[in-house]
């Protein structure tokens, strides 16, 4: 597959396709000064960027929404150039919640549609306004949810015209299973984003390389989807912080010297160059133009190989809160 800057989509099973990198969009709420996203978003547009992974969770829709509304007033891109990702987080589960949690995103992003969206996690949290409830004893508030209920929920906001396509986050091999063996199922999930087992999430980067998940979804046709591709922010409020850091690994920065890339491009490169969209977060304007220039070196088999090897079955990701 040729892939460069200026056109880097691979196909999704229902027709549609997918920009092989976008740009992440979580940041703190409370420790981001309002407008670094809606900047970030601007710069990662100028800079070839075409993809925007979101959440209504993330709190700052309205600003990427500002932020492509301007990029296209600007004339620098067209709409359907655009790929946006929403998610449907745990709180809103329900399926009559489905597509006025869709509406309100619609809404702060003030666009018609969004081209991807995905059940965040695959367990639900008491419906509310709530982001993560908990009772008193600060145990987490569960909800039992039908997940094919959601998901039909979601097949009608596609009908409806506000999504293009359909995906789901966090989700293990029997949890894909149970839509994929829907009874009547009509749109198929074109991507899988993560897996969240008992509170723990799944990523993909060389530390976790998910051979076996990847081979599932690629038998299924279903794209993968890397979230924190770069080892994350190793926040210690969520982040394990005692599991080694990615980028400081001696293969990634001994490739890096060889084609004069960091570390972090050499793990974006490994990931697309497997078929393996990638999304890291940067507001920082170097950062993101940096993690966009993957385009223009490949690796040998050999390298991907001994990328690949670096497996450890590292989750940096524990849900520590
Ligand atoms: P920053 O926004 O300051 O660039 P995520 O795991 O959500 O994708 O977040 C990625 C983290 O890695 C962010 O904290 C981001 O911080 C940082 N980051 C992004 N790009 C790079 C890079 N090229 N090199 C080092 N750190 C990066």
């Amino acid at each position: 597959m040729y892939l460069s800057a200026a056109y880097h989509r691979i196909p999704l099973s229902d027709g549609n396709s997918i920009p092989i990198i976008g740009l992440g969009t979580y940041s703190e709420p409370r420790l981001t000064p309002k407008g670094t996203c809606a900047r970030s978003v601007k710069i990662a547009i100028d800079t070839g960027y075409r993809h925007i992974d979101g959440a209504y969770l993330y709190q700052n829709e309205h600003e990427v929404g500002e932020a492509i509304r301007e990029k296209i007033a600007e004339g620098k891109v067209q709409r359907q150039d655009i790929f946006y990702c929403g998610k449907l987080w745990a709180t809103h589960h329900d399926p009559q919640m489905v597509r006025p949690t869709l509406e309100r995103t619609l809404k702060d992003l003030q666009l018609d549609y969004v081209d991807l969206y995905i059940i965040e996690i695959p367990m639900a949290f008491k419906p509310g306004d709530e982001f993560y409830p908990k009772d008193e004893n600060g145990k987490w508030l569960y909800h039992k949810s039908n997940l094919c209920a959601t998901w039909e929920a979601l097949e009608a906001c596609k009908d409806a015209g506000l999504v293009k396509s359909l995906g789901v986050s966090n989700f293990n091999r029997r949890q894909l299973e149970l839509i994929l063996n829907k009874p009547g199922l009509k749109h198929k999930p074109v991507s899988n984003q993560v897996q969240l087992d008992k509170g723990r999430e799944v990523e993909c980067h060389p530390y976790f390389t998910q051979p076996k998940l990847l081979k599932f979804c690629q038998q299924h046709d279903i794209v993968i989807i890397a979230y924190s591709p770069l080892g994350t922010s190793r926040n210690p409020s969520w982040v394990n912080v005692s599991s080694p850091p990615l980028l400081k690994d001696a293969l990634l920065n001994s490739l890096g010297k060889k084609y004069n890339k960091t570390a972090a491009q050499v793990v974006l490169r490994f990931n697309i160059q497997r078929g393996v969209v990638v999304i890291p977060k940067s507001f920082n304007p170097e950062r993101i133009k940096e993690n966009f220039q993957i385009f223009d070196f490949s690796l040998t088999e050999e390298e991907m190989k001994g990328i690949e090897d670096l497996n450890k079955n590292v989750r940096f990701v524990e849900m520590l809160m």
